[in-house]
């Protein structure tokens, strides 16, 4: 049996990176009617910031040869270190529990919103290898990043996670799916660009419904 962790970070309830991350959890869902499915909302129901306490048990992580996520509440010495695990304890379960990890994304100011941030940050711990899991990304951009366009350079947005997952969680083939050009649906200078958002809005929803058939 599979399990999906899927994540929402856009600000806006009405997003194209949610519409497209729902597209893949409802195909996935159908293809695997016994799978298991958890749904977190990170802009709606933020997860705080780390803490000092949050450091320490880091620390104590480091201090390790080796790192058990599974065992890391064992390192909980202080009331504070205890709250601390309190709010990484769910979520981290939640992560090592999934197979497949859905993260439906804009891009804020050339990366990831701060509320995905914090999620990572809660949940990254030193040597903690995901190495079986694979992440897909669904993401929404005002602009263009792809290769060729003249802000290619400026996308840290799928750089850093790609590099990220990779660097840190020993998993090397994050897929990306991105609708572009999504600022052209507001701004009257973009109009012209539109129609190119939609083909790349709807080629993003119908890969991402494909991409979901092979996971
Ligand atoms: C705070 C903020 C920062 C943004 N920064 C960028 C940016 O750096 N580059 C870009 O191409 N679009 C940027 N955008 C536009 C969003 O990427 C675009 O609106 C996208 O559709 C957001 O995804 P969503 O529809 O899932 O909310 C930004 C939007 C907001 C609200």
């Amino acid at each position: 049996m599979s399990t999906l962790l899927h994540l929402d970070a856009s600000a806006r309830p009405r997003s194209i990176s949610r519409e497209l991350s729902a597209a893949f959890a409802d195909t996935w869902r159908v293809r695997h009617p016994d799978g298991r499915y958890h749904y977190r909302d990170l802009a709606a129901e933020p997860v705080p910031f780390i803490g000092e306490a949050w450091t320490q048990l880091c620390d104590a992580v480091l201090a390790l040869p080796s790192t058990d996520p599974e065992r890391l509440g064992e390192l909980v010495r202080t009331p504070e270190q205890a709250a601390a695990w309190e709010v990484v304890e769910p979520l981290l379960a939640e992560l090592l529990a999934a197979d497949v990890i859905l993260i439906g994304t804009p891009m804020y100011n050339y990366s990831i919103p701060a509320s995905l941030k914090a999620w990572l940050d809660q949940v990254t711990f030193p040597r903690m290898s995901l190495g079986h899991r694979r992440f897909v990304v669904t993401s929404a951009r005002g602009g263009a990043y792809s290769p060729g366009a003249p802000k290619a350079a400026y996308d840290y947005q799928e750089r850093f996670l790609r590099d990220f997952f990779a660097g840190h969680f020993g998993v090397s083939d994050t897929v990306f799916v991105h609708a572009e050009l999504a600022n052209s649906r507001q701004d009257p200078a973009l109009a012209h660009l539109r129609a190119e958002h939609d083909r790349s809005h709807a080629h993003a929803l119908a890969t991402a419904r494909d991409l979901a058939r092979e996971y």
